[in-house]
C-alpha cells in the first residue's frame, strides 16, 4: 500500500508515525537528488500557501518559499506586524478566512494553542514552523543530516543535546530520537531539563522503538561515545532579556567547546545547531552580551563552529529538502 499523507497537518513532533517520518525522509532524499540532478518535477502547480510569521526567521521562511517555488506553488508571507492576527482578529476567525483562500498554511509564533486552533478551523493542512513547545519541521532536517553524516544504521546513532533542553529544540530532539529508535542524551542542569510531560511522550515512544533515552546533568556521562553534539541558543525568541544573566550562569558549563567535544571520545564526532548561533560578537545580540557579561561566545565556541566538525550549514540546507517533502506529501495530487 502506498502512503497517503494528503491533507495532513504537522503541528507537533509525533503527528506522524515512525513509518510516515521514514517515508518523509526518503522523499526528502529523492527531492534533494532531483534538485541536484535538474530533474525535479513541479507537483504543486497552482497551490497557494500562506506563511504566517509572528516571530522572525531566515531558514524556515526561505525553505518554505524556495520549496514552494521549486514545486510551482505560490506563497503569501505575513510578517510579525503585517496582518490583523492577534491584535484585531482571533486565530479562530483568521483560520476561517485563510482556509477559503489557501491550500495550506505555515505558522510560526509562541503559542502551541494558536497553531492548533489554526488547524482546527482552517480546514487545510497547517504546518508548525516553530512554537515555544515544538519545532517539528526542523526535526526532519536534523534526522536527514544525521543519517547522511553517519555510516551507522539510524537506530545505532547516538546524539547529545546540551544547553536549554526544555524548549522547542530540546523537546523536539528528545521526542525525535525516541521515535526514530536512537540513543539520545539530554544534557542540562536540572532547571533546564525537558518537563515531565515531554519526557513521558518520549518514554512511550521508546517502549515501541527501542530508543535509549538519558536525561542528565552529568556532562561526561551524557557525551560518552556520541556521534553528534547538538546545542541551541541559551535564550529563545520571545523570552525576556532579564533571563540572560541566570542562563549564562546555569549553562556556561554546558557550552560546546573543543574540550567538551573531546569528551565524546569520538574522533569523527559532528557538531549540529538549528541556527542562528551565538559564537562570536558579530551580531547585535552577541555584542550586547559581550558588553554586559564580558563573554564573546555563548552556546558554542568559534573554534568548534568554524571547524570541520560543524555540519550546521548542511543541516540548514536540509530544511529546504525536508520542508519540500512535507509540502509534496500533504498537498500534491
Ligand atoms: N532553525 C530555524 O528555524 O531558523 P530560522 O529561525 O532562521 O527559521
Ligand atoms: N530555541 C530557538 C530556536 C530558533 C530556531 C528559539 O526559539 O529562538
Amino acid at each position: 500500500m502506498s502512503f497517503n499523507l494528503k491533507g495532513r497537518s504537522y503541528l507537533k513532533l509525533d503527528d506522524f508515525s515512525q513509518r510516515e517520518m521514514l517515508y518523509l525522509l526518503d522523499l526528502s532524499r529523492d527531492l534533494k537528488r532531483a534538485k541536484y540532478a535538474g530533474t525535479e518535477r513541479e507537483l504543486l502547480k497552482g497551490k497557494e500557501i500562506c506563511l504566517i510569521f509572528e516571530k522572525t526567521s531566515t531558514r524556515t521562511r526561505c525553505a518554505f518559499e524556495v520549496a514552494a517555488h521549486d514545486q510551482g506553488a505560490h506563497v503569501t508571507y505575513l510578517d510579525p506586524s503585517g496582518s490583523q492576527i492577534g491584535h484585531k482578529e482571533s486565530m479562530k476567525d483568521t483560520a476561517r478566512v485563510l482556509g477559503r483562500m489557501f491550500d495550506a498554511i505555515e505558522f510560526r509564533g509562541s503559542s502551541q494553542d494558536a497553531v492548533d486552533d489554526l488547524a482546527k478551523y482552517a480546514g487545510v493542512p497547517v504546518y508548525n514552523g516553530l512554537t515555544d513547545d515544538w519545532h517539528p519541521t526542523q526535526m526532519l532536517a536534523d534526522m536527514l543530516t544525521m543519517v547522511e553524516h553517519s555510516d551507522k544504521p539510524r537506530t545505532q546513532i547516538a546524539y547529545a543535546f546540551l544547553g536549554d533542553a526544555r524548549n522547542n529544540m530540546g523537546n523536539s530532539l528528545l521526542v525525535l530520537g525516541a521515535m526514530m529508535g536512537c540513543d539520545v542524551r539530554m544534557v542540562a542542569p536540572k532547571e533546564n531539563q525537558p518537563h515531565d510531560d515531554v519526557q513521558a511522550i518520549a518514554r512511550k515512544w521508546a517502549e515501541q522503538t527501542g530508543a535509549r533515552l538519558m536525561v542528565t546533568d552529568d556532562i561526561d556521562k551524557g557525551l560518552k561515545g556520541v556521534d553528534f553534539v547538538h546545542t541551541d541558543v541559551w535564550v529563545s525568541m520571545g523570552e525576556p532579556k532579564e533571563v540572560w544573566a541566570e542562563r549564562i550562569k546555569l549553562l556556561s558549563p554546558y557550552q560546546v567547546n573543543m574540550a567538551l567535544m573531546k569528551k565524546t571520545g569520538n574522533p569523527t564526532v559532528k557538531f549540529m545547531h538549528c541556527l542562528p548561533a551565538f559564537h562570536n560578537t558579530e551580531t547585535k545580540v552577541g555584542q550586547d552580551i559581550f558588553e554586559k557579561f564580558d563573554i564573546k561566545e555563548m552556546e558554542v565556541t568559534d573554534e568548534v563552529f568554524e571547524s570541520p566538525m560543524n555540519v550546521a550549514f548542511e543541516q540548514a540546507e536540509n530544511r529546504l529538502h525536508t520542508i519540500k517533502a512535507i509540502l509534496v506529501a500533504t498537498l500534491a495530487g
